[in-house]
């Protein structure tokens, strides 16, 4: 015979309507008092809490059954729902209670070893290590809701568009998008290996050669990079593809998408079309392909400003094809301490600078980090290019312009994080487009393809593919969030001539692009339809429209900074039968 209660509302839903309904509630004690002929439980399920109160007048057998609760016992009430004397205005039930008049424990549990409360501060190891507790926590109950209605959005947006959802391998040969691959050994072809695949990119073009025309794909992804608080080594793609269609043509269909999905999921009217702007203004200005545009700062040139001065590092770094640009920080002087900038400058060494300039500009006097160098008339002269009133703080950096964006596009976002501006409810999103190309490998000094080599140029450009492959545009596209790179897509190159020529320019011999794309390139012989698609990463979009800071917080079990499940203890070594049967032998690295 089960002992089920069956359940008859949620418990987060009740509230002063209910006052009078005879309920059934299942759920997890979240707190229990005693106050002698008084017992209170708070119960919790995914929809939240409310209070269930045990008192004198009902069998003694159940009263006593209401004390042995522990935190965590998962149990069955019946009752009635009564108005509360006292109201709890935290609580969204906190209009009313329930009566208990029956109770059953389904389970016991033993002290959790985390709190199971939103705001604790819990080391994130353990957090994910015991993720299945974590996950009674309400915010991570709604985050995981919250997730659900964005992908049922996408499937009814795509859907209505005549998308079809259709599912491609997982175990791959290993695709160009530039991360490391995940590979997975092959018992039967002993000594090959299968890939995972870091994106669906061949097959979704094999789809519109295969005539799907508009297919999408929410996808798990897998890439083995360094992690961060937007990266995963697995994670989720809302991957499309579309045949027939230019640039304007995919971004007004994601416009539309993305337009839903903040109606839908959050009820709020964002205004269409975003705004674009091409790869080299979102450069010059923000210092980022992903500018964050929700506050200023923003970048400027001082190479003729500072040319004739006085100053080594920065006459130098001109002389040897460097740049030197700043930001000003409105009303910066007084937010930020001496000691402040050193640690902010500390920081920024992560992106190449080997030091910061500052100026401060006060009441009747320029002070800076540079005063042996520059006259007071000098520094008014850079005053001059940033607008500067008094009250400014003027960072400047010198080196590759590499290292110059990547430093400043850092510092604008730091300090601005550290001044508080960040304002997650305000939703700044963009277009970047023309993106160039080809980039140069930091490395080896080689071009490489800054997207994927099946991206197309601008047609108007072809001529310079062999002589300035450097500066061709793609028919390139990202989408930003407030910062964040939510997706990125392009027009695909559909004739075989120009991706030949393609892998030309990236130095690729017709060797090695038969042993890498040779079948993409096949299918191109039969008939490719123009095309063009996009990916955005789904738990990123998740994770900016709940304002988490992180996309572990919107993914049920994700991995740790070390790229563990702690969950499961993976990765972890296997038997040596297992290797046996897959011919790998493995050897201890010292
Ligand atoms: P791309 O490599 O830009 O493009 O990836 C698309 C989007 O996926 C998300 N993303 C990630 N999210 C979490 N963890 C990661 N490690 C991670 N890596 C990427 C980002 C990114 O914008 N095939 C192409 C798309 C196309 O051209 O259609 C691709 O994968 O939000």
């Amino acid at each position: 015979m089960s002992n089920l209660f069956k359940r008859t509302h949620m418990c987060g839903t009740l509230n002063i309507a209910n006052v009078g309904d005879e309920v059934v509630l299942n759920g997890w004690v979240a707190k229990r008092r005693n106050l002698g002929g008084l017992i209170f439980v708070d119960l919790r399920d995914k929809t939240g809490i409310v209070q269930v109160t045990f008192d004198d007048t009902i069998p003694q057998d159940v009263f006593e059954k209401a004390d042995t609760l522990r935190n965590e016992y998962v149990i069955g009430i019946k009752g009635t729902v009564k108005e509360r004397s006292s109201k709890n205005t935290n609580l969204a039930t906190g209009e009313i209670e329930v009566f208990a008049n029956d109770i059953v424990i389904y389970s016991e549990a033993d002290t959790p070893p985390i709190y199971i409360k939103d705001d604790d501060n819990v080391d994130d190891n353990l957090r994910l290590k015991y993720r299945y507790l974590d996950l009674r926590k309400l915010k991570m109950q709604r985050n995981l809701t919250f997730r659900h209605k964005v992908v049922k959005v996408c499937r009814d947006y795509f859907d209505e568009n005549g998308f079809t959802e259709v599912e491609t391998p997982m175990l791959i040969k290993s695709t160009p998008e530039g991360a490391r691959d995940y590979i997975v050994p092959s018992r039967v072809h002993q000594g090959s290996f299968y890939a995972l695949p870091q994106s669906p990119q061949l097959f979704k073009q094999l789809l519109m050669v295969g005539g799907t025309d508009r297919y999408m794909q929410i996808v798990k992804c897998f890439r083995d990079e360094d992690l961060r608080a937007d990266r995963q080594p697995e994670f989720t793609q809302i991957d499309l593809e579309m045949s027939f269609v230019d640039m304007d043509d995919v971004i007004n269909m994601q416009e539309g998408f993305i337009k839903r999905v903040f109606k839908e999921v959050m009820d709020i009217d964002i205004e269409t079309p975003f705004p674009r702007m091409t790869w080299d203004e979102a450069m010059e200005r923000y210092g980022s392909d992903k500018p964050d545009t929700r506050f200023g700062f923003e970048l400027k040139k001082l190479n003729d400003t500072v040319k004739d001065c006085q100053f080594k590092v920065f006459t130098d770094c001109l002389e040897s094809g460097g740049d030197v640009r700043g930001i000003c920080i409105d009303g910066g002087s007084e937010f930020f301490s001496r000691k402040d900038i050193d640690k902010i400058t500390n920081d920024t060494k992560a992106y190449g600078a080997k030091g910061l300039v500052w100026i401060r500009v006060n009441e009747g006097e320029y002070n800076s980090s540079v005063n042996k160098f520059f006259s007071q008339e000098q520094l008014a002269e850079i005053a001059k290019v940033f607008d500067a009133k008094i009250g400014d703080l003027i960072l400047i950096c010198s080196d590759r312009p590499k290292v110059v964006f990547d430093s400043l596009g850092f510092l604008r976002r730091e300090i601005a994080r550290r001044m508080g501006l960040l304002n997650d409810k305000q939703y700044n999103l963009l277009w970047v487009v023309d993106f160039p190309l080809f980039e140069k490998d930091d490395e080896t000094g080689e071009l490489k393809a800054m997207h994927h080599p099946f991206t197309s140029p601008k047609l108007e450009q072809i001529e310079l593919l062999d002589t300035h492959p450097e500066e061709v545009k793609a028919n390139a596209y990202d989408i930003v969030l407030n910062g964040v790179e939510l997706g990125g897509g392009s027009i695909r190159i559909h004739d075989r001539n120009l991706q030949a020529k393609m892998f030309e320019v990236l130095g690729l011999t017709k060797e090695e692009c038969e042993e890498k794309f040779g079948f993409l390139i096949e299918a191109f012989k039969y008939g490719a339809p123009p095309h063009g698609g996009l990916a955005y990463g789904l738990d990123r979009l998740v994770m900016l429209l709940l304002g988490e800071p992180s996309i572990r917080e919107v993914m049920a079990f994700p991995k740790n900074q070390n790229a563990q499940c702690l969950v499961s203890d993976a990765p972890a070594p296997v038997d040596d039968a297992q290797l046996d049967e897959l011919g790998i032998n493995t050897k201890k690295i010292q």
